[in-house]
């Protein structure tokens, strides 16, 4: 039996940090926890516009992340240098709007071409993976090989989103791109949108070795913790 990775995408413990500009809750206290909890790797996002994930963390991730840190990145050259200095393990290139509430969608390489291609080689130069973030499209797939990326990462957005009939067909179009990905040579990851509900068409397609999961877990670690938290408190008012 295989098992797939579990990259475990930590920014909204840094979202929820940097709502009051505070210390707590550290990123790297979160990576601790999900490693400790088996999680394969970390998984973390600078933006350009710093709004989750700072500077600072990814350097004390470097120094702390025994397992496998991956920065999800967008090809620009001021991003990569950084990411040259700091040396991840693997950098997952993505589109970045400094307006959209999340990455909304797969690298369009036919138009980021030679960004990505610039990016790729500079990255691989310095001992680090590298991955494109696309939609599961035959065309991209191809790109990404020709462009330099070791791996791609297919946005399951889609799919997520995805109601009764569509399900199986958003699941198939992710089947289709993994299986030709890997013909190329391509590792094959997936990420965006899985949930504890949504996720197991995605975890039986055989190509796909890693998956990276933030919101999901996230969400579910406030609910799940919310509980005890309160508890905590309450001990603490006895007198
Ligand atoms: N993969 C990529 C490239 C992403 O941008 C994100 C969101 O930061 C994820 C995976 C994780 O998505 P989610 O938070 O919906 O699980």
């Amino acid at each position: 039996m295989d098992r797939i990775r579990l990259g475990v995408n930590i920014d909204h413990v840094a979202t929820l940090r940097q709502a009051r500009q505070a210390i707590q809750p550290d990123p790297l206290w979160a990576a601790a926890a999900a490693t400790l909890a088996g999680a394969d790797g970390i998984t973390v996002h600078l933006r350009s516009d710093r709004r989750h994930i700072q500077d600072r963390d990814v350097h004390l991730l470097r120094q702390t992340v025994s397992t496998h840190l991956n920065v999800e990145l967008a090809a620009e050259d001021e991003m990569v240098a950084l990411m040259v200095n700091i040396k991840p393990d693997a950098v997952c290139l993505v589109p970045e709007n400094p307006a959209e509430i999340t990455t909304e969608g797969g690298l369009d390489l036919q138009k980021a071409g030679v960004r990505v291609a610039r990016a790729a080689k500079q990255l691989k130069a310095a001992g680090i993976s590298v991955t494109c973030f696309i939609e599961p499209d035959d065309k991209q797939v191809k790109l990404a090989r020709k462009l330099g990326a070791d791996s791609i990462e297919i946005n399951t957005n889609a799919f997520s989103l995805a109601r009764g009939g569509q399900i199986i067909k958003e699941a198939d179009r992710v089947a289709r791109a993994a299986k030709n990905a890997q013909k190329l040579g391509l590792g094959v990851h997936a990420g965006h949108g899985l949930d504890y509900f949504n996720l197991f068409p995605i975890v039986a397609i055989p190509e796909i070795t890693e998956l990276n999961i933030g919101h999901a877990i996230i969400a579910r670690a406030v609910m799940a913790g919310l509980e005890k938290a309160v508890r905590d408190m309450k001990a603490l008012l006895e007198r």
